[in-house]
């Protein structure tokens, strides 16, 4: 049987299909949706979104697995994901990876024993030129170093915000205060 997601969901899905000519480009907001409620991309959101786009599985496995921004196991309330790619890589994002590494002291796509965090390296993260940069669910962090990372994590620990795209209604979370876009510390 398919899971059942709220009905909130189900109208927004229903939105974004007549949003585009070919119903196909509504999967990438469905499965957003679908990981918003179930937490990753789990077998259940995989059918969920092929049910409401009218398409098979196997089309939509193509499209969540070619993403990192969907996950694909279940991750951490914060969600690290350091980018790895060659302009992050010259301004020094191995460090961000190793310091992201030591403070959690787990292995990538594992979740911290407190449910707070996990991490990843990915690819291009589109923001070359404020590199190193990472994204913490759904806010870019960029112009990082090691420290500044740190103090960036204590803080989202102590005031828990809300790093979350909704693709429920279309909107940030509440970003981290005094951190916007290209201009941490
Ligand atoms: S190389 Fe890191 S964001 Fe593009």
């Amino acid at each position: 049987m398919t899971v059942k997601l709220s009905a909130q969901a189900e109208t927004k899905v229903e939105e974004y299909k007549k949003l585009y000519p070919n119903v196909r480009s509504a999967i990438m907001p469905a499965l957003y949706i679908a990981q918003e409620e179930l937490g990753s991309i789990t077998a259940d959101a995989i059918t969920w979104v092929a049910e409401k786009i009218g398409i098979a599985p196997v089309q939509v496995m193509e499209v969540a697995t070619f993403y990192t921004m969907y996950y694909k196991k279940p991750v951490g309330k914060y969600h690290v994901q350091v980018c790895r790619t060659l302009s992050c890589a010259l301004m020094g994002g191995r460090a961000i990876t190793e310091c992201v590494k030591k403070r959690l002291g787990t292995a990538p796509h594992e979740v911290s024993p407190d449910g707070q965090w996990s991490y990843e390296e990915v690819e291009c993260l589109g923001s070359c030129g404020t590199g190193p940069m990472c994204q913490i669910n759904d806010h870019f962090f960029e112009n990082l170093t090691p420290e500044k990372l740190l103090q960036i994590m204590d803080r989202i620990e102590k005031e828990q915000p809300d790093l979350r795209f909704s693709a429920v209604r279309d909107a940030l979370g509440e970003g981290l205060k005094g951190y916007p876009k290209s201009e941490v510390i």
